[in-house]
């Protein structure tokens, strides 16, 4: 197993995928003083060579297979399609190599529990690209929510709708087998790990969900392989371009999801969540990626109002994901409540929501655990 390198050496990095999510990482990781990105993988021959002359990274190979062997690394960014993850950060926790691995953490609870296990039989860090609730104001409300301010949060309302944002038609996205479902694992999983994040990580009791695919069987809600700029992989669309879900919280709280890839709706891309406590509430709205959204704050009684405006904050996104990274890699105390486990839990919740939808009834998210540890 690789030893990290010392404290006064910048840690030496490699990111796999190159897609949009790999150049978050890289240039993230570019602008972090304490990283010396040493090596890239991806498929793709001339945004390789690209990135590599940009940012000056020595080695740069088109296969995962090929980097492990051709350059000493202390960590890994994992920025490939999904059923690519848990080898990748597998193979890479192995040697010893500390993993960010993209969201979700895998295709399935039972994927996620073996890279969990694998960070810690190797003692390293696994940690998930969770980039929106890294948010300003994001966090700006979680904040003001662990201040007590709105007192006891009872419900939560999340979206992340699109009119027509299928990832790509024929490409990995849309296949369960390569990318484990469709908007709940891929957008809505940002929305479940923010809303759990700021209500202070409640278990998850139960879930019930209903799916539906209206547009991509058809070939509609989104751009085909090549207009999307994705490998184009051949798949037929079996996945579900909507969700909604409800899940039941521990002490009676409740959180409500709807996620679309494609709706009739207006234009663009819009998340966020409404939130319901005893003494306030709060509705964060972020439409087209705006970096930095004011949160509206609703508090005071019939009588004496006392609305206000929690300001955006800063943007931070991937790069404070990076940040976060890099720091627990250099606070050992850190690594062993570092081990991916929270995302794991999150993919737990989604198994337990596809099997709801499959089989139309509430499903407990510890049975699916359970399974999972068998
Ligand atoms: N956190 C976010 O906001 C966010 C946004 C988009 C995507 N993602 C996640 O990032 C991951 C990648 O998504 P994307 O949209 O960038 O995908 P993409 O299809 O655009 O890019 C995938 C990259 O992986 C590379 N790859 C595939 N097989 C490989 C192999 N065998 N060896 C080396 N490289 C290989 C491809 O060459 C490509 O560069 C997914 O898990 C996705 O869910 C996260």
């Amino acid at each position: 197993m690789t030893p990290t390198s010392s404290a006064s050496a910048p840690l030496r990095v490699a990111v796999v995928g190159l897609g949009w999510a790999g150049q978050q990482h890289i240039a993230a990781y570019a602008a972090n003083p304490d990283v010396d990105l040493v090596a890239i993988a991806g498929l793709e021959d001339a945004p390789r060579a690209e990135l590599a002359e940009k940012f000056g990274i020595p080695v740069a190979v088109a296969d995962w297979q090929e980097l492990f062997s051709s350059t000493p690394l202390d960590a890994v960014s994992v920025a490939v399609p999904t059923f690519l993850h848990a080898p990748i950060a597998i193979a890479a926790l192995q040697r010893g190599i500390h993993v960010l691995s993209e969201k979700p953490i895998a295709r399935s609870a039972a994927e996620a529990a073996e890279m969990v296990s694998a960070a810690r039989t190797a003692g390293r860090v696994l940690q998930v690209a969770f980039n929106h609730r890294q948010r300003g104001d994001v966090r700006a409300l979680a904040a003001e929510v662990a201040s007590g301010a709105l007192g006891r949060i009872y419900h939560v309302r999340a979206s992340w709708l699109r009119r027509s944002g299928i990832p790509a038609l024929g490409s990995w996205f849309t296949s369960r087998e390569l990318a484990g479902g469709g908007p709940l694992v891929d957008i809505g999983v940002h929305m479940i790990d923010a809303v759990l994040d700021l209500m202070g990580e409640p278990r998850v009791l139960s879930a019930s969900a209903v799916t539906h695919a209206e547009f991509g069987p058809r070939g509609l809600g989104g751009p085909d392989a090549a207009t999307g700029g994705k490998q184009f992989t051949g798949s037929a669309f079996d996945v579900e371009d909507f969700a909604t879900v409800l899940l039941r919280l521990e002490g009676g709280a409740s959180v409500a999801l709807d996620t679309s890839w494609a709706s009739y709706r207006p234009e663009g891309d819009e998340f966020g969540f409404v939130v319901y406590g005893t003494e306030g509430g709060a509705e964060l709205r972020v439409v087209d990626y705006a970096p930095a959204t004011d949160v509206p704050l609703y508090a005071g009684t019939t009588e004496a109002v006392a609305d206000r405006v929690l300001p955006g904050g800063v943007p931070a996104g991937h790069q404070g994901v990076v940040d976060e990274f890099v720091r627990t890699i250099r606070t050992p105390a850190l690594w062993a409540a570092s081990d991916g486990s929270i995302a794991a839990r999150r993919a737990a919740i989604i198994d337990a929501c596809y099997r709801s939808a499959a089989e139309g009834r509430e499903v407990a998210v510890e049975d699916v655990e359970a399974e999972v540890a068998r």
